[in-house]
């Protein structure tokens, strides 16, 4: 696997592109900014959502009507931490590709917008008014612990791995 993906890093490293983007001081600074801030819209919606459902926040909307308020705004910031990402990992191709934190990551990124995308169409179908039930709540909690898990692995792959 290793020796496959260094065949691509050599090809990915060996691109003028690749060249500026890595080598444009302000580039790889601004995009993990517009990454991190993009995290916390992904995170905060989730908290919202995660503790609404225990009752905690926002009792004055039901979780239906909170999941409509947040949900363009988490997809737009998705693709935001995607594009970033991709900007991230082709400045240092050899860092984030050989990296198994960051592979890691990306399993976890796959598998969270799964879970996402299930709990999201049973919100859709909810009785605005109605309460949820003990599975949609606990499913909110499980998305809020593994966009924190992303972000751990995140901050982590500049450390170990
Ligand atoms: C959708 C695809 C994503 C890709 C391709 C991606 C890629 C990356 C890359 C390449 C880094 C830099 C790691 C390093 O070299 O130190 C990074 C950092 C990070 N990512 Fe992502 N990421 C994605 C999604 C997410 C999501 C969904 C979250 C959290 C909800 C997240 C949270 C973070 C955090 C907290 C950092 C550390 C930033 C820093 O310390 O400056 N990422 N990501």
């Amino acid at each position: 696997m290793d020796e496959f993906l260094q065949g691509w890093i050599d090809w990915l490293n060996a691109q003028p592109f690749q060249q500026t983007i890595r080598y444009t001081e302000w580039v790889v600074p601004t995009v993990q900014t517009i990454h991190i801030v993009a995290v916390a819209v992904v995170i905060t919606a989730a908290l919202v959502i995660a503790l609404r459902g225990v009752e905690l926040t926002g009792r004055e909307w039901s979780l239906a009507r909170w999941h409509q308020r947040f949900r363009s705004g988490t997809i737009a910031a998705l693709w935001v931490l995607l594009a970033t990402g991709l900007v991230m990992t082709l400045a240092e191709p050899e860092r984030e590709l050989l990296n198994w934190i960051f592979r890691a990551k990306m399993v976890m990124v796959i598998v969270t917008l799964i879970i996402a995308h299930f709990l999201s169409r049973r919100l859709e179908q909810a009785k605005p008014d109605r309460p949820a039930g003990g599975d949609v709540r606990a499913a909110a909690f499980l998305v809020l612990l593994c966009w924190i898990g992303i972000a751990t692995a995140g901050r982590w792959i500049a450390y170990a791995g």
